[in-house]
């Protein structure tokens, strides 16, 4: 596999690489790249073939999408790019950092109309375009209705100024409504998820999974090394200096945790078998999941992203896919669990029927 290895994202005839370009890593940040390193990692990403960058209005308080925008424009390849970015954060606050009670201004965030039309212009200044190929709604916010997100997003689409929109950090059953609920109307519905996922975040398998096959939805892993953890640079018996994953950090919960590590040996552990980086194997067990079409990779530097680049020309074995799956395996919840070997076998006279997309 290569960054060309071109496939549609979801149910549609947008064409992208199989891993994405995250630029969460440029802009003004503590665990940033500087401007320069920002510019050669877009570069080096490039020169690979990848045809598929993301950003959001929300990375370094608009930072990112200036840069992005600025060396789309100065390499002139803005059709060649897929360019992708994301709404709902609040334009008013830091999201890194706890919000103060009041001030902000509350339509300055969220999927309500008001804060789309806002975040979406001011995302085209700064990515110097007049359209976004790929809007994601960044998180659901709670409370607007699933038929006004629709709406909105689907008269954009019609409008012309976005191709087409996706949805990230939401429940299961909230993408599955915006599908169906697309589809019933006749309006652009949603491509694609943008999930945590991971060797060691595969809760979504149960019912997100399921519902991006059902709904026609491609699925963009994020975090597919955990925020750096997976890369197996840091120690068990010493976490004290482990950068962006410190402490208290906005990227949930500690990734050090008994579990993690244990998954984390056996990933070592097959990476040693091939002589190879630990990261490129995370990578490239994320890679080959049924129902994946792109992983995100972030970088801090240009050695990070090639070496993640490289994970595409590994292939498992059997043997190593089965190792990683069962030290990994999530624990079954109740819809999982009504789709498992054994209840297959009860429901279809003991075969193992496989289903469409499965
Ligand atoms: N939709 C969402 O809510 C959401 C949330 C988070 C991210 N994202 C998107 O997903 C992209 C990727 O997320 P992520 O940054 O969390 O991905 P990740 O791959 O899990 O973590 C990337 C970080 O790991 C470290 N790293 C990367 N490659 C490495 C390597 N080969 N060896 C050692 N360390 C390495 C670097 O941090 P250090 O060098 O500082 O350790 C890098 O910044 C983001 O850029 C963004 O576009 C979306």
């Amino acid at each position: 596999m290569s960054l060309t290895n071109f496939r549609t994202l979801g149910r549609s005839g947008l064409v992208v690489s199989p891993l994405a370009l995250g630029t969460m890593t440029f802009g003004p940040g503590e665990w940033n790249a500087d401007d320069a390193t920002s510019r050669a990692i877009f570069d080096a990403y490039r020169d690979a073939g990848g045809n598929f960058v993301d950003t959001a209005d929300i990375y370094a308080g608009g930072g990112s999408e200036t840069l992005v925008g600025r060396f789309i424009a100065e390499s002139k390849v803005r059709d060649e790019i897929v360019l992708a970015t994301k709404f709902a954060f609040n334009g008013s606050a830091s999201p890194l950092t706890a919000p103060q009670a009041g001030g902000g201004n509350p339509n300055a965030g969220g999927a309500g109309a008001k804060n789309i039309h806002r975040a979406l212009d001011a995302s085209l200044r700064r990515l110097r375009t007049d359209y976004i190929d790929l809007y994601w709604m960044h998180i659901w916010d709670g409370v607007t209705p699933i038929e006004e997100i629709v709406q909105t997003l689907g008269d954009l689409v019609r409008a012309g100024k976005i191709r087409y929109y996706g949805l990230s950090d939401m429940p299961a059953w909230l993408a599955m409504k915006a599908a169906t609920i697309a589809s019933e109307r006749r309006v652009p519905g949603p491509i694609a998820m943008q999930l945590e996922y991971s060797l060691v975040a595969r809760d979504v398998e149960s019912e997100h999974f399921p519902a991006a096959r059902e709904g026609g939805m491609g699925i963009m892993p994020w975090s597919p090394l955990a925020g750096g953890f997976l890369s197996g640079k840091y120690r068990r018996n010493d976490t004290g200096d482990t950068g962006r994953l410190s402490g208290a950090n906005p990227f949930g919960d500690s990734k050090f945790v008994d579990r993690n590590w244990d998954i984390l040996d056996v990933v070592k552990a097959i990476a040693s078998e091939l002589d190879r980086p630990v990261a490129q194997v995370a990578l490239a067990w994320t890679l080959v999941r049924t129902g994946v079409t792109s992983t995100l990779v972030g970088a801090r530097t240009v050695s990070q992203l090639e070496s993640n680049i490289a994970a595409t020309d590994i292939d498992l074995s059997v043997d190593q896919m089965r190792r990683l799956d069962d030290a990994s395996a999530p624990a079954l919840g109740f819809s999982s669990g009504l789709s498992a070997p054994f209840i297959r076998r009860m429901v279809f006279g003991g075969h193992d029927v496989v289903g469409w997309g499965e």
